[in-house]
């Protein structure tokens, strides 16, 4: 080997000594940078949207369980983070929550659909989202593309029917949404100031088909904690936290709670009745409707004992809410969204879950909030219910 070529090997071996210095840290290999496209900051979760199985049979898939209680009822936000793609939940029960939800917007029209001038551009963007990115990606055996002579369209295989991918109008972008999505949606935009600047939540505008014993159109334009204003211990323990979770929540996160009851019918359509309401803890008069106990009332307990007589087991069922909250991209409107589930009783017991049940029945009185067992209503169907279902 003469002196060059020597030379030659050394410059070589001295260079990839180099490169490997480069490529390790503290006997760590460092990775190439990653490519723009996929870098979790720079992909957009609204549009990465997880395809189910073309395949995907609506009618073969038996409704979540979503059972979230727990021995004692303890009040808190009990939040977690979701992926965007799992939004919506479509089961076994669509055809037929369509056909209930249609008839329940044209019997209680203004119960069911408002939207305040103010939220007219986000309840637009929203639906945009939905029927040109979210309905069509998530569930293409459901909801497909189409053109016809009038524009783009979505085509509702379940529904045959045809829905505008652009609407100009947000009450029939609530109702198009409120027909074909087996879910209820809220938006709220931030409409007042705390006296610390922070903004402050308010709801503008809605499709409620199935709300749970309230009046969504007395809570329109009210701030959250005046729509919050008959839960007990919400001033106290939630209020804050709530505010400042609203104020801040950032695009691209969503969120996930879920709530349970006892109602004593299987009415999915409820705007008064499932609840009963006592004084707030800062003494202020509540909103109620005619059809909700009034605890203020002088003959409250035979009240409460001619309700009890009439609570008839098979007809009581476990209502559950899975409820979603995100934040629109363009217009920064949050959105609540929540899809109802309602449960027999014998379906809680042939799993096994019965005493389970019944257990956070008597629980609602033990937690951090004693009085949810009067709120939700307890007093009433609470031991016929937690009878049966130890039994
Ligand atoms: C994600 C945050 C939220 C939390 C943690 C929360 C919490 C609660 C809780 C604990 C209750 C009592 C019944 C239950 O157990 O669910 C309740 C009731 C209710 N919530 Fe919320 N909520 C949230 C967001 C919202 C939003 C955004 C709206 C509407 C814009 C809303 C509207 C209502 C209504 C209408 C009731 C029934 C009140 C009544 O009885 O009149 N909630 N909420």
């Amino acid at each position: 080997m003469g002196p060059l070529l020597v030379f030659a090997a050394l410059i070589a071996a001295a260079l990839l000594l180099v490169y490997r210095l480069l490529r390790t840290s503290h006997g760590k290999t460092l990775h190439a940078p990653k490519s723009p496209a996929v870098t979790g900051a720079e992909k957009d979760p609204y549009n990465d949207i997880r395809s189910l199985p073309a395949d995907f049979d609506w009618a073969a898939t038996p409704p979540l369980k979503v059972w979230p209680f727990k021995p004692k009822y303890h009040l808190s936000m009990a939040l977690e983070n979701i992926d965007v793609s799992s939004f919506i939940e479509i089961d076994n029960t669509y055809r037929d929550r369509m056909r209930i939800r249609r008839s329940v917007m044209d019997e209680h029209r203004q119960a069911t659909l408002q939207c305040n001038s103010v939220a007219g551009p986000a309840v637009l963007e929203f639906y945009d989202w939905m029927l040109s990115t979210y309905l069509p990606r998530r569930f293409p055996s459901i909801y497909k593309p189409v053109v016809t002579p009038s524009g783009p369209h979505l085509h509702n295989t379940v529904s045959g029917t045809d829905l505008p991918v652009r609407s100009t109008s947000p009450m029939a972008a609530l109702e198009t949404l409120g027909e074909h999505v087996d879910t209820d949606f809220l938006f709220l935009l931030p409409s007042s100031t705390a006296p610390d600047g922070s903004p402050i939540y308010h709801l503008q505008a809605f499709v409620t088909c199935f709300p749970a014993g309230f009046s969504t159109r007395e809570k329109c334009g009210k701030p959250l904690a005046t729509i919050h204003a008959p839960v007990p211990g919400y001033v106290a323990k939630l209020e804050k936290s709530m505010d400042r979770f609203f104020a801040r929540i950032e695009i691209g996160k969503m969120v996930r709670r879920s709530n349970w009851s006892i109602s004593t019918n299987d009415r999915l359509f409820s705007d008064g009745g499932n609840h009963m309401y006592a004084d707030t803890e800062q003494g202020k008069p509540i909103e109620t409707n005619n059809k909700t106990l009034d605890v203020g009332q002088p003959d409250l307990d035979r009240k409460i004992e001619e309700q009890k007589r009439d609570v008839v087991v098979e007809d009581c069922r476990l209502r559950c809410e899975r409820q979603t909250l995100h934040r629109l991209p363009k217009t920064k409107a949050l959105v609540f969204a929540f899809k109802t589930y309602l449960y027999r009783l014998d379906e809680v017991k042939e799993e096994g879950l019965g005493p389970v049940l019944a257990e956070a029945i008597e629980g609602l009185g033990k937690g951090s909030v004693p009085d949810m067992a009067f709120y939700k209503r307890g007093v009433v169907w609470g031991e016929k219910v937690g009878t049966y279902l130890k039994s």
